[in-house]
């Protein structure tokens, strides 16, 4: 069961994809996430990607192709994954659809989270993040139960470094650019499956599985 969940910033692929991979017991790969860890460890790709991050822009393909390409290979993929944050342009669709294709794997389903610029902007501007477990919470949406404190662990609660009003702003531009052309690939291919991304977040996971279980009948446990 290989999956990709495609949308704009703050359409809710992190939300989605966590529940997700609980449910269906297979890894969430983030690229995001990926490289947020690398930035905060400040290895050399951190360092590299940061630059990147922080105006907004796509992080080079040579460094986020490689990245997901170990990460697919790993043991706990082989079963099936939830690609969240990549592919972000044709390139890395590409050489996704070759990799896999060498390892005798394919797409099963990508999966459209389809929210309006409004609501987005609203999403990540309020949006707030643990430090150490990576939980998502939004200021009004789902706040915290204590002001600046993870429910979960406890650890500092903090605004990501790219949810700045400016950055917003930037990365939306990103995606109508480099992003949004994937919907028209992968529809061209049968396997785009739009799905509305406004309402509650078990709403929203509902239709997502069944969208899932129509293309491509995984058993949900
Ligand atoms: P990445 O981390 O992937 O960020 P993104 O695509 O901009 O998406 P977000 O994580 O902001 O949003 P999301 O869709 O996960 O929404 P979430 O569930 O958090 O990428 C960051 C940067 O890394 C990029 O700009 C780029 O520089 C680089 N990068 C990453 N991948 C790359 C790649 N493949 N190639 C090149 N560069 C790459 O939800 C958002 C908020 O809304 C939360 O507060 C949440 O609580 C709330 N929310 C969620 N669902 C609902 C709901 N149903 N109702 C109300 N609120 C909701
Ligand atoms: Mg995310």
């Amino acid at each position: 069961m290989n999956i990709i969940l495609l949308g704009a910033p703050g359409a809710g692929k992190g939300t989605q994809g966590n529940i997700l991979s609980e449910k269906f017991r297979i890894p969430q790969i983030s690229t995001g996430d990926i490289l947020r860890a690398n930035v905060r460890s400040k290895t050399q790709l951190g360092l590299k990607a940061k630059e990147y991050m922080d105006k907004g822009a796509l992080v080079p393909d040579d460094i986020v192709v490689g990245m997901v390409v170990d990460r697919i290979n790993e043991e706990d993929a082989k079963s099936g994954f939830i690609l969240d944050g990549f592919p972000r342009n044709i390139n890395q669709a590409e050489v996704l659809e070759k990799t896999l294709t060498s390892m005798g794997k394919s797409i099963g389903s990508v999966i459209g989270i389809e929210v309006d610029r409004k609501e987005l902007v609203r999403r990540l501007s309020g949006r707030r993040v643990c430090r150490k477990c990576g939980a998502s919470y939004h200021t009004i949406f789902n706040p915290p139960l204590n002001i600046g404190m993870c429910d979960k662990c406890g650890s500092e609660i903090y605004q990501r470094d790219d949810d700045k009003e400016e950055t917003i702003e930037a990365r939306l531009k990103v995606y109508e650019q480099e992003t949004f052309p994937l919907v028209e690939y992968y529809s061209r291919k049968g396997l785009y499956r739009a799905v509305d991304g406004k309402g509650s977040v078990d709403q929203i996971t509902m239709t997502i599985v069944g969208a899932i279980e129509g293309s491509d009948n995984p058993k949900v446990s």
